[in-house]
């Protein structure tokens, strides 16, 4: 069987950064918890836990040592009540999503509306809105949720990094509308569409697809949606051990990609796994 596997499968640049920090940071501390499980890898969560950081879900609940922000970041009032603990703060935030942070807080020092196009509920969204304080700000996931936000003078406009490019340009064009003066940033990171395009492309040159990554990641299981429309015998695993041989009967050759969060040793296994399949 012949296997492609994808070039941007797995760690993007802020979950490796994030990954390493924690790593590096277990062995030098004593007493240590990640605010949130690290990445969205169930794997590399129990490897880090082997290694003494805990994953605790609130502030209140954390007492002394030291804290790692993961890559999503957290609110701002969440990293005050930490300086205020006296807690020790290994900040793995991407330096990304700091960026869109600071250009939220840039935007509401200056006056404007601020307009963040993502999802309302995730991590890394309401750590930006945090930062835009003192002025209205509105969370749209899309085109036709924007239309609801009033006319104002000024608008600005930022994106949750991962957002894709599309929606935000549908955005922005509602908010021309609805504004006098608009400014943009664009802050989102590529890593997502530079991964989603990819694996397109080798969905529709395989008999078969693998995606692996968390079932808890957001991230993977879009990859696994894009690829089953393109595929439809695409399987999402999050390890070696889930994949059966039977799923192969007939297949000359298989795609593989994984998550932003799904690290090389657990993509090495299944790699490994497909090749030692006998067919
Ligand atoms: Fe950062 Fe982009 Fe990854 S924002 S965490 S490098 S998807």
């Amino acid at each position: 069987m012949k296997i492609i596997l994808a070039k941007s499968a797995g760690f993007c640049f802020g979950v490796k950064r994030a990954t390493s920090m924690a790593f590096d940071s277990a062995d030098s501390h004593e007493r240590i918890c990640s605010l949130g499980p690290i990445i969205h890898s169930p794997q590399l969560v129990e490897k880090l836990e082997e290694k003494g950081v805990s994953v605790v879900g609130r502030v209140e609940d954390i007492h002394e040592g030291a804290v790692i922000v993961r890559s999503h970041g957290i609110t701002a009032d969440e990293m005050a009540d930490l300086a205020t603990k006296g807690l020790e703060v290994v900040d793995a935030t991407c330096p990304f999503v700091k960026i869109a942070q600071d250009h939220a807080a840039l935007l509401s020092s200056e006056g404007y509306v601020v307009v963040l196009v993502g999802e309302e509920e995730h991590p890394e969204v309401q750590g930006i809105v945090s930062y835009a304080a003192g002025v209205d700000v509105y969370v749209v996931p899309d085109q036709a949720k924007a239309e609801g936000i009033p006319r104002s003078k000024k608008i600005g406009v930022v994106a949750q990094t991962t957002q894709p490019f599309e929606n935000l340009r549908q955005v922005v064009d509602v908010c021309l509308r609805k504004s006098k003066e608009l400014r943009v940033f664009n802050t989102i990171c590529d890593a997502t569409s530079v991964r989603q395009g990819e694996a397109r492309d080798i969905a529709r040159q395989v008999d078969l697809m693998l995606v692996i990554g968390g079932f808890n990641s957001a991230n993977t299981n879009r990859l696994a949606q894009l690829c089953s429309e393109i595929q439809p015998r695409t399987y999402h695993v999050e390890t070696a051990i889930e994949i059966d041989s039977a799923w192969f009967d007939g297949v000359q050759t298989v795609g593989i990609t994984a998550g932003a969060s799904t690290p090389q040793w657990i993509i090495d296994e299944v790699v490994d796994r497909v090749s030692g399949l006998k067919k």
